[in-house]
């Protein structure tokens, strides 16, 4: 017992040191959009007025040095920046070719008055406000139809003051769904940067209907028991990659959707190609990576590499109902360590929550290819609840090189001992190979001859797979169970 508990430490260690070398290979699109872009002009906020004292409200000004900066859009673009100081804020809207720095003391804060927060109509995709009918307040950071928009800083912070829309979340005040800090529509070529976002009213970032996005050394903050202050969620998106951030909140760290229902259904806008890695978070009632709950318009083709996840309810988490349609397929996940989280692995095809009355029960979610090896977890309460749709088995469902250990019963009579977290599973097939303790009977005990048929880039030949598949699984779970 005491052999496999130092083998765990030595391999969690080894796994940590070497997490910056996994993701040797970057996605095409990870480099792509990683260009340095300076733009030609520049302004400063408080050339347009604004006051920096945290009690004047600078909605205008952000505005007026916005619209001044559209004659540049076609001249190589322009910045504003945001020096230090507090500089409250209703809602506002960026353009084209346009990069928003802020000085590393800069806070933009969110006003705490509703009405700075203007009401627009819902997503096609998802037919109403999420949490209410009608429409829903826009976000801090709006854009729309845009391409080459920039949001960085040296670490500067954007404050949404979610306190009080938690509050009227809580007690049921609120007239339409709440807003985000920033959310960029139907853009290509957005890179959001060297930031701090906090206490998000709702979602933090949220890229809908945009391509070519590129999130990185970002850092999202909100208490572990605030309302549904969701991370990252790239919607309906394509082309998206995350990467080094750091990211505590109250729901999903990062989560990623394609439109609900019907509405999804109809509008059907995938979200594909996206590429997460090097991302740390905890987070009280969400999961660290999630897919859905909506996922009408199809998720597909999505990879995520080097995790490092605790105190959390969930570790990685897929959401689906009958009523969605859509699929999620293809999705790869990879090299993962968590440590004090309930559920490790979690499939759910009775998520439930519908837009309305008029959604097909019999539009079933297809689940498929979903492939999640090299995982770590200690003190795990659950090690996998995998439950599909009766008549709608989720398929391909493939686990390899995974050992989770339970929480250290210090009764016993060596307090080194750890019980086995259980798998439960329905209405699912696939297959697992090293896997510790042994999943459930429906997941077949041997990989099949062909792997890449059946379990999508099992071993395949994603070239950082093989860096630390020699590192990180250097012992075969079966060396490290508890004896
Ligand atoms: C968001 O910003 C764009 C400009 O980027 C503006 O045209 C639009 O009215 C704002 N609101 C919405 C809902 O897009
Ligand atoms: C997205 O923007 C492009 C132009 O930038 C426009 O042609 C297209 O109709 C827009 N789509 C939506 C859904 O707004
Ligand atoms: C985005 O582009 C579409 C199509 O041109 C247009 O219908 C829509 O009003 C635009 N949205 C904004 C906020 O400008
Ligand atoms: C962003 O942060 C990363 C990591 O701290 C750093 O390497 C990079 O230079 C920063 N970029 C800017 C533009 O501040
Ligand atoms: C950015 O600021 C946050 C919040 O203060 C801090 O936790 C984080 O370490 C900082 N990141 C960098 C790269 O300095
Ligand atoms: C709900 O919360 C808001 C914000 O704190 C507060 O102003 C309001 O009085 C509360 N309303 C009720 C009915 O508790
Ligand atoms: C909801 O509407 C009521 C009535 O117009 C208003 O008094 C209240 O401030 C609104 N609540 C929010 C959170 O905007
Ligand atoms: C996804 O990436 C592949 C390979 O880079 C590319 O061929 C395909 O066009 C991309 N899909 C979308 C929707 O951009
Ligand atoms: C195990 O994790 C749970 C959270 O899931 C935490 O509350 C508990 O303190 C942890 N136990 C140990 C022994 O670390
Ligand atoms: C669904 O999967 C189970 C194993 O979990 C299998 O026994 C059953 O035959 C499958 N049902 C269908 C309709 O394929």
């Amino acid at each position: 017992m005491k052999r496999s508990a130092i083998f765990l430490e030595v391999l969690l260690i080894v796994a940590l040191i070497c997490g910056d070398s996994w993701a040797i290979t970057e996605h095409l699109h990870c480099k792509r959009t990683r260009k340095i872009v300076s733009r030609p002009h520049s302004v400063t906020i408080t050339e347009f007025g604004a006051v920096g004292d945290g009690v004047t409200l600078n909605t205008k000004a952000f505005q007026n040095a916005i619209f001044y900066l559209h004659s540049f859009a076609d001249k190589g673009g322009a910045q504003l920046f945001v020096p230090a100081g507090r500089w409250l804020t209703g809602s506002f809207s960026l353009i084209s070719h346009l990069t928003l720095s802020l000085d590393q003391d800069a806070v933009i804060i969110g006003s705490t008055s509703s009405s700075d927060w203007p009401i627009i109509e819902p997503l096609p995709s998802y037919g109403r406000g999420r949490e209410l009918p009608g429409g829903r307040h826009q976000s801090l950071i709006n854009g729309s139809n845009l391409t080459d928009v920039i949001i960085t800083g040296g670490n500067g912070t954007v404050d949404g003051q979610g306190g009080v829309w938690w509050e009227w979340f809580n007690n049921h005040t609120l007239n339409y769904t709440r807003p985000h800090l920033v959310e960029l529509i139907n853009s290509t070529g957005v890179v959001i940067s060297n930031l701090t976002f906090v206490n998000s009213p709702f979602w933090a970032i949220h890229p809908v209907y945009c391509s070519e996005v590129l999130i990185h050394d970002v850092t999202v903050l909100a208490p572990l028991d605030s309302p549904n202050t969701d991370g990252i969620d790239p919607d309906s998106s394509s082309n998206v990659c995350i990467e080094d951030c750091y990211i505590s909140t109250g729901d999903d760290v990062i989560v990623i959707k394609s439109g609900w229902d019907e509405y999804g259904i109809t509008f059907a806008h995938p979200s594909t190609n996206i590429s997460i890695s090097r991302i740390t978070g905890q987070t009280r009632s969400g999961a660290g990576i999630a897919l859905g709950s909506e996922m009408s318009g199809g998720i597909s083709d999505i990879q995520v590499v080097n995790m490092h996840l605790f105190n959390s309810k969930h570790g990685i988490r897929i959401k689906t109902s009958p009523g969605r349609g859509g699929y999620v397929k293809n999705i790869h996940i990879s090299g993962v360590i968590m440590e004090d989280v309930d559920i490790a692995i979690r499939i759910q095809g009775s998520y439930g929550e519908h837009p309305d009355d008029n959604f097909d029960p019999n539009a079933l979610p297809l689940i498929s290819r979903i492939t999640i090896k090299d995982i770590v977890g200690t003190n795990i309460s659950l090690a996998g609840l995998l439950e599909g749709i009766p008549g709608d088995n989720f398929s391909s469902i493939c686990m390899s090189n995974i050992i989770f250990t339970g929480t250290s019963s210090s009764s016993s009579s060596s307090s080194l001992s750890s019980s086995s977290p259980a798998w439960k599973c329905s209405d699912i097939e696939g297959y697992s190979d090293m896997v510790s303790p042994e999943s459930c009977e429906q997941l077949h005990k041997d990989i099949p001859e062909d792997p890449s048929k059946v379990c999508y880039g099992l071993y395949d030949s994603l070239q950082q797979e093989k860096h630390y598949d020699s590192e990180l699984m250097a012992s075969k779970p079966d060396q490290l169970a508890p004896e």
